[in-house]
């Protein structure tokens, strides 16, 4: 099967063909990034207005681009699919209605596929199955934890209850006067920096379950950088390394300590990593040692991956295209999609 899925739920517009067989690795094709960060970058965040325009700008010649790369037409495709949700209302407009209209053009199915879905199946992309697993899916817009049988089968353990780990980053990064996106920043800053120089708080560590809260170590960092310069709160040069060793450190700990807490509830041996902040290098030799130390497995997805793709939505889907699923035509978008309904 031959799978042509879109994505634009925020500010990446992606377009990628998957070739796939029920129960083989799935093979990448074609996986095109449109990326508009230096757009809003001047910003310092997504404006809403500016990605959807880019998105509608940028989508035919992708399209194109993708076909050209995987060497097939638009007859070749077997079934269309588009990010339904969780995002920008006006960005999953774009890519939802393109993917229905090609589909319809075509004759041939669409799948709607929630954008979380594919951040959590992206470690598996070049595999042919999805094992029993622990899934930490930590991007810009969702930190979340869930247990996870197989493709489909899914239950919520934990999720943020304020600000996703992304977010806290790119919100520290911007304090710090550092560009946006501010996880890749602060990674970069933090190499030179004393992870021990400030203590930072450690939310929710002590509480039962499975939830974070990121605002308290935020403010943390906004309390700190006023009392150490009460004029202006921007941090002295010299001590931003520490600053962000030290931030970055007290997301890696909650990250790591609760999701080797929740694998061990679930009695799961494999723990997946997806999302944007699973690019960081130190919380991935924080999560390899943690793992290595328990026996247990971890699962990354490659860097390209990472981020928002079209290859983790075209998986999904494919996915489900062997499950004989589709979506109807009329099937709307919603930008606060849940994964799954009840946690
Ligand atoms: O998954 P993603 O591309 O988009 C969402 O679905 O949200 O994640 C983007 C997020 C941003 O908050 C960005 O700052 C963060 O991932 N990020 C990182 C790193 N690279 C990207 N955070 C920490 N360290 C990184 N190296
Ligand atoms: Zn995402």
């Amino acid at each position: 099967m031959l799978l042509l899925a879109l994505e634009s739920s925020c500010d990446e517009t992606a377009v990628a063909i998957l070739s796939g067989r029920p129960g083989r690795a799935a093979r990448v094709l074609a996986s095109e990034i449109a990326s508009q960060i230096e757009l809003h970058r001047v910003y310092g965040g997504v404006v809403p207005e500016i990605a959807s325009r880019n998105h509608s700008l940028h989508l035919r010649p992708l399209v194109e681009q993708a076909l050209a790369r995987a060497g097939v037409t638009m007859r070749d495709i077997d079934a269309f699919a588009a990010t339904s949700g969780p995002g920008l209302a006006s960005s999953l407009l774009i890519g939802a209605t393109a993917a229905k209209a090609m589909a319809a053009a075509a004759g041939k199915p669409f799948l709607a596929i929630n954008h979380l879905e594919g951040h959590l199946l992206s470690p598996f992309v070049g595999s042919g199955i999805v094992p029993e697993h622990l899934a930490l899916i930590v991007s810009g817009g969702h930190t979340l934890l869930l247990d996870v049988a197989g493709a489909g089968h899914y239950r919520k353990l934990g999720g943020t209850r304020d600000d996703a780990a992304g977010e806290a980053f790119d919100k520290v990064a911007k304090m710090l006067g550092l560009p946006y996106p501010g996880g890749p920043e602060i990674e970069k800053v933090a190499r030179g920096g004393n992870p021990e120089a400030f203590a930072f708080p450690r939310s929710m560590m002590k509480e039962p379950g499975f939830d974070f809260s990121f605002s308290g170590l935020k403010t943390a960092v906004l309390y700190t950088l006023s009392e150490r310069n009460p004029e202006s709160g921007a941090p002295h040069p010299a001590e931003l390394p520490d600053l962000c060793a030290s931030f970055q450190e007290a997301v890696i700990e909650v990250l790591v300590t609760k999701t080797l807490r929740a694998a061990r509830h679930a009695g799961r041996k494999t723990i997946a990593l997806s999302g944007g902040v699973s690019l960081n290098g130190a919380l991935r030799a924080a999560f390899q040692g943690a793992c290595d130390k328990e026996g247990i497995a971890l699962a990354t997805a490659t860097p390209g991956l990472c981020t928002d793709n079209a290859a983790m939505i075209a998986f999904a889907a494919l996915l489900k295209a062997f499950d004989g699923h589709a979506s109807p035509l009329d099937a709307d978008i919603d930008p606060n999609l849940p994964l799954v309904a009840t946690s």
